[in-house]
């Protein structure tokens, strides 16, 4: 039996890059899945092509910084497949500008969507855990950056540091409820979000060059694999941890 089968998985952030990649790998592992995002024609087709695999897969249009809209999916979802047992929190944005330069604007921006979206969509998904009574597997998507600084991302750095403390903190509250929160920290993986620097060939030698051990850049299906891992029993007795994923970045 696959390891996931009878599990629903809630992702948000589903119609690109790590968000998508989870979803379909969530899905192969024998859940079915509601894949949410802004970006309706996209999380249209990735919807469409992963219920075409034969799993189970439905979509809704989210924004992770809306409590109303969020509250009333999850609603929805229970009517139709009970509540959610795995929550794979992937959606976030990034804004590169110099610490000088950073309008309130683009603070807020980042700091919405990455950190108090996580706030709403977890607080959300682990209320309905809690009252339904059943078992659940929380996990965040934060960043190497929420463990380490890099230049020009002082918001999104803000905001995944955030995302660490915040899975350590439901970790513990969540604990006797018998859900389990933990993070992804994924290095440098080939998105959208990074292709300021994978388009630019100097900029990725740069990386592969002095910063990544492993001399190349992450795969979003690596991340996912992560994702599917913390989200299943395999990683039943683990809780509170953030798993990076940037082939020996840290390291340095
Ligand atoms: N790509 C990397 O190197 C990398 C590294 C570390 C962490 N991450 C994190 O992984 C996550 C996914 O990033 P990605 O690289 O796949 O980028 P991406 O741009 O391909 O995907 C991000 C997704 O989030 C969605 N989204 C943005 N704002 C939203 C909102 N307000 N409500 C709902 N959905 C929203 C977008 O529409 C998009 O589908 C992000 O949280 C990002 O910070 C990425």
């Amino acid at each position: 039996m696959m390891r996931l089968a009878e599990r629903t998985a809630f992702v948000t952030g589903a119609a690109n890059g790590i968000g998508e990649a989870s979803a379909r790998r969530l899905a192969a592992d024998g859940a079915r899945v509601v894949l949410t995002d802004i970006e309706k024609n996209r999380l249209d087709e990735v919807t469409q092509s992963i219920a075409d695999t034969g799993a189970q897969a439905i979509s809704y249009l989210l924004d992770v910084r809306d409590r109303a809209q969020i509250q009333a999916i999850f609603d929805d979802v229970e009517q139709k497949w009970g509540v959610p047992h795995i929550l794979a929190h992937i959606a976030g944005t990034v804004v590169v500008e110099h610490y000088l330069d950073i309008s309130d604007e683009n603070w807020n921006r980042v700091l919405d969507i990455n950190l108090k979206g996580t706030f709403l969509v977890t607080q959300i998904a682990a209320r309905a855990m809690v009252k339904a009574n059943i078992p659940g597997s929380i996990v965040m998507m934060a960043s190497t950056n929420g463990l380490v600084a890099e230049e020009d991302l002082a918001p999104y750095n803000a905001s995944k540091f955030g995302v660490v403390g915040l899975t350590k903190t439901m970790a513990i509250d969540l604990a006797r409820f018998n859900i389990r929160v933990n993070s992804v920290n994924p290095g440098l993986i080939k998105t959208r979000l990074t292709s300021s620097i994978w388009e630019d060939p100097a900029a990725t030698k740069a990386y592969e060059d002095q910063r990544i051990p492993m001399r190349r850049l992450g795969t979003p299906e690596e991340v996912a694999a992560c994702v599917a891992f913390l989200a299943s029993d395999d990683a039943s007795y683990v809780t509170g941890h953030s798993l990076v994923v940037d082939g020996g970045q840290l390291t340095f």
